[in-house]
């Protein structure tokens, strides 16, 4: 009998690791996820120990150098911001009097990047937005990125009509893709080495590019295409949009 206890224990214990640590709560729902990242906020920055000069090299600068060059006030919108590592490490290398916006489901990871940011009050802006409805109008930014969030959202191809959607003909995105031995706990939830770049060519962007970044993590770099046939506007992503709120909850 105890045995069969100590079992039963064993699976239950493997799978709430699997439900809440290893994959985020993401398959249990886009609250969970929140609320996980609520209660980690302040511990976030610390746990990735993020370098500024790595976050500069590897991020700031070739993002800085891969932004369309824009005569005036260029915008960033930044998906899924957390503590605001993208537009911390882009604005430490941007001086183009351009603007990021930083949007996220959690308040508390965006208070967080609002102190960090606390030297950009111009040029940052966060607000509390779900990535499956981004509250910005059709071709409005010249830049969008969503780092290390996809395998969290409940539907990434959403994410991803949507960052199409409001991007610029002519406009970057950048997005990291789950690779790595953790990346088969994330089923349904993430597109593998060279499926998530197949599945950006088929929703009509140009010039992908990949780079190997983190042990768990490829960057993938594309271009929404300069005319106006671009695939990527399905009639999901004419749905209406509204800012999400916690309270509509
Ligand atoms: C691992 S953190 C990444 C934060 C930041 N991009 C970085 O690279 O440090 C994942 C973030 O995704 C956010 N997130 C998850 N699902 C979301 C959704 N549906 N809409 C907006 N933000 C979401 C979480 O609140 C969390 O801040």
């Amino acid at each position: 009998m105890w045995i069969g206890i100590g079992l039963l224990a064993a699976i239950v214990g493997g799978l709430a690791y699997w439900l809440l640590i290893t994959t985020e709560g993401t398959y249990l729902g886009p609250r969970v996820v929140t609320r996980l990242y609520d209660w980690f906020a302040g511990r976030y920055d610390a746990v990735k120990n993020m370098h500024c000069v790595n976050e500069s090299i590897y991020l700031g600068i070739p993002l800085a150098e891969a932004l369309p060059p824009v005569e005036s006030s260029p915008i960033v919108l930044d998906v899924a911001t957390g503590t605001g590592r993208v537009p911390l490490a882009l604005l430490r290398q941007w001086d183009h009097g351009g603007m990021v916006i930083g949007i996220d489901r959690s308040l508390p990871m965006m208070a967080v990047a609002r102190k960090s940011l606390a030297d950009y009050p111009e040029e940052s802006a966060f607000i509390q937005q779900d990535a499956e409805a981004l509250g910005f109008a059709d071709a409005s930014v010249d830049g969008v990125t969503c780092l290390e969030a996809l395998e969290f959202m409940q539907h990434p191809q959403q994410v991803l009509r949507e960052m199409l959607r409001v991007l610029k003909p002519g406009g970057l995105l950048l997005v990291s893709n789950r690779v790595g031995s953790e990346a088969r706990f994330f089923p349904r939830r993430i597109h593998g080495r060279g499926q998530l770049e197949r599945h950006l060519r088929a929703l009509g962007l140009q010039d992908i590019r990949t780079d190997r970044w983190q042990v768990d993590y490829d960057l993938v770099w594309a271009r929404k295409r300069l005319d106006e046939e671009q695939t990527a506007s399905p009639p999901q992503a004419a749905a209406p949009r509204k800012e999400w709120r916690k309270d509509e909850e």
